[in-house]
């Protein structure tokens, strides 16, 4: 397994704690390490909103809120009844679209082994788990074998609509690999009527002043390893989504979305990608 994929998981149990504390996810989904990461940078996150700096909770809350929406309304439109959550950590996603899409929807996690037995576990343990809502072991990385997303999506309906998202996983990996992934969920959605693609995405054009390269490079530190940002803005990503063989990309800025809300400093860092496959 590359390091970069054992490396990025502490993160996962930082944004676990901060959606709980902002109201957004289930205790279930709580986790010590998280609790007390969060516990211990709230000082310096608090005083960074009080300067207008850009914190964590910004742009980890812009990002959920946007990709929420997003796909509350391919869902309503009837666009998808199918999800994959790619590398989906602590998430709460799964858990707060099937209680309330119910059977209409079904729902898959996905993530390395060690997260998705932990998930399972937990989401079992509290009760959480309904009918069409699953947990599995997947390495985004496969091109195939038991662990791909081919080899996942083939339990799935072919006949539904289907969304792929990722979530705070783009940006830890480098442009190759991040290239192979978008060919890989291009390919896969293609075997359905409707595909999208959803995920959040740092752009260099957004992180250019010295306090978003600080706020970069502490954040790298913390999963030590580089953050890359592949793409200088969105024209360049919407012609890598394309080449991968998306028919459709656009990227938005969370700021500008009407089921965001209101955002903390920190948002202006993160854009959202949309992407499809199919009319
Ligand atoms: C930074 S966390 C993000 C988790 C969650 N989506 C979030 O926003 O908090 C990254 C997640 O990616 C998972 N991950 C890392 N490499 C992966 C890979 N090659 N395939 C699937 N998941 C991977 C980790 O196990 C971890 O749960």
């Amino acid at each position: 397994m590359a390091r970069s994929s054992e490396a990025i998981s502490p993160t996962a149990h930082y944004t676990g704690y901060a959606w709980f504390h902002h109201g957004m996810s289930h205790e279930a989904l709580v986790t010590p390490q998280g609790r007390l990461l969060f516990n211990a940078l709230r000082p310096l996150s608090k005083l960074a909103q009080v300067r207008g700096r850009p914190t964590a909770e910004g742009f980890l809350l812009a990002r959920h809120r946007a990709m929420d929406g997003l796909l509350e309304q391919a869902i309503s439109e009837g666009r998808v009844t199918q999800v994959i959550e790619v590398a989906a950590g602590f998430s709460p996603r799964g858990w707060d679209f099937k209680r309330r899409h119910g059977s209409r929807l079904r729902y898959v996690e996905a993530d390395l082994p060690h997260m998705a037995e932990r998930k399972l576990q937990r989401l079992e343990r509290a009760g959480l788990l309904l009918p069409g809502h699953r947990v599995q072991a997947l390495d985004a990385l496969a091109d195939s074998g038991p662990m791909s997303l081919s080899a996942l999506a083939d339990r799935l309906d072919p006949a539904q609509g289907t969304a792929i998202i990722t979530e705070g996983l783009l940006n830890y990996f480098d442009r190759e690999s991040v290239r192979g992934m978008w060919r890989r969920f291009a390919a896969v959605l293609s075997r359905f009527p409707q595909g999208l693609y959803l995920s959040d995405l740092h752009l260099a054009r957004e992180n250019r002043t010295e306090s978003q390269r600080a706020f970069a490079r502490m954040l790298s530190a913390f999963v030590r390893g580089r953050l890359h940002l592949h793409f200088s803005d969105s024209e360049e990503a919407i012609a890598e989504l394309r080449a991968a063989g998306f028919d459709t990309a656009g990227i938005h800025d969370p700021r500008q979305l009407p089921q965001v809300g209101r955002t903390q400093p920190g948002a202006e860092l993160v854009r959202v990608v949309e992407a499809r496959t199919g009319p």
